[in-house]
């Protein structure tokens, strides 16, 4: 049975944050202190993950991706991999991380069933890398997408959130170290999201902006599919393996294809990533009464009939949301 919801939309992927606890703080994403970490018994255990994954397998999902905060810092990473891998109708299983603990993760990963990873890097330099992160080591980064290719953890995404005066001027360079690398790099435009240290209307840039400055450069790119269900337009050139894209979810929305739904750690079902509604999972988990795949069916399929058809304002942050690290993008 496939989703379809009320915008005649199939849903069939679902994003899983499996921790909101990350090893970096970049400062578009998270406060450096006073985070308000959830509580260690708020948070799904992997039998928890599975079940929902089973019953949303069976109201037709068929892609999973894991997030966090960054997922590689939660224990038994690589086991819940493998479980999900083996629910019947999943067919792909990918993760979004930070690339700091890959280079250990990547073959064991790719040995569970994991199909490929989105890799967040926001600039080449080592110094503005641990500002904007306020304490990672790019070399590690680095290492992690050499151990994420060996081991064919591919098509590899890359991630970068262009922010105005911090990272503007290296997207020719991040450019060709992608290209030449093989790497399907993503420049993201900067979203509102509350805690972020930035302020939106100084450090956004518009898509048109960042594919004005690529195809100065890059003449002769031309559109292309990159294989995954994500929401950026991508550009190639001939011959290249490697791609440049946009995901431009502030200046032109792509909620009319939306096909995903969103787990939180702590078992709430969000409809949208930009909208406070949420349809909680932990009393169907929680509660020994009930038959729990079919309120799990139930409630899933609530998600969907109550996804938006677009986003609110979206230059505005949103004070009442969660946090980024807390939606996992
Ligand atoms: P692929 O399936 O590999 O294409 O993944 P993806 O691009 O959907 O996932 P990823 O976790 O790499 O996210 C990249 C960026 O896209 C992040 O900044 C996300 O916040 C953003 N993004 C992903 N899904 C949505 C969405 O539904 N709406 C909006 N506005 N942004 C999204
Ligand atoms: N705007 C755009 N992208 C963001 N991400 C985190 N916060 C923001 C934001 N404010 C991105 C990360 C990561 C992905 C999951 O979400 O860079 O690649
Ligand atoms: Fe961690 Fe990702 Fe947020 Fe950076 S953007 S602090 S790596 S969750």
């Amino acid at each position: 049975m496939l989703m379809n919801d009320s915008y005649d939309r199939k849903i069939d992927y679902l994003r899983i944050s499996i921790t909101d606890r990350c090893n970096l703080r970049c400062l578009y994403c998270m406060p450096a202190e006073g985070i308000q970490r959830m509580k260690h018994s708020e948070i799904l255990r992997y039998e928890e993950i599975e079940a929902v994954v089973r019953a949303a397998a069976d109201l037709g999902v068929s892609k999973i991706r894991l997030t966090g905060g960054e997922p590689l810092v939660r224990p038994g990473v690589v086991d819940l991999v493998r479980i999900l891998k083996s629910v019947p109708g999943i067919d792909n299983i990918s993760l979004t991380t930070n690339a700091i603990l890959l280079e250990q993760f990547a073959q064991p990963l790719a040995d569970a069933g994991l199909d490929r990873v989105n890799i967040s890097i926001d600039t080449l330099d080592a110094e503005n890398f641990k500002t904007i992160t306020r304490l990672g080591d790019i070399e590690k980064v680095f290492a992690g997408i050499t151990a994420a290719a060996d081991a064919g953890l591919t098509p590899i995404k890359i991630n970068t959130v262009v922010i105005r005066g911090f990272n503007d001027h290296e997207i020719i360079d991040l450019s060709d170290w992608a290209l030449q690398r093989g790497l399907n790099l993503r420049f993201i435009e900067f979203m509102p999201v509350n805690d972020s240290s930035f302020t939106f209307d100084e450090k956004f840039i518009s898509s048109d902006d960042i594919r004005e400055k690529i195809f100065e450069h890059y003449p002769d790119m031309e559109p292309c599919k990159i294989s995954g269900s994500g929401p950026a337009v991508n550009w190639r050139r001939n011959g290249d393996a490697g791609s440049l894209g946009i995901i431009e979810a502030v200046s032109h929305s792509f909620c009319s294809s939306c096909n995903r739904i969103r787990l939180t750690a702590d078992g709430k079902l969000k409809p949208c990533l930009f909208s406070n509604e949420e349809v909680d999972l932990i009393p169907a988990l929680r509660d020994g009464d009930l038959d729990r795949h079919e309120q799990l069916e139930k409630l899933i399929a609530e998600a969907v009939v109550r996804k938006p058809a677009s986003h609110r304002d979206f230059t505005r942050v949103n004070s009442e949301s969660r946090c980024m690290n807390e939606i996992g993008g």
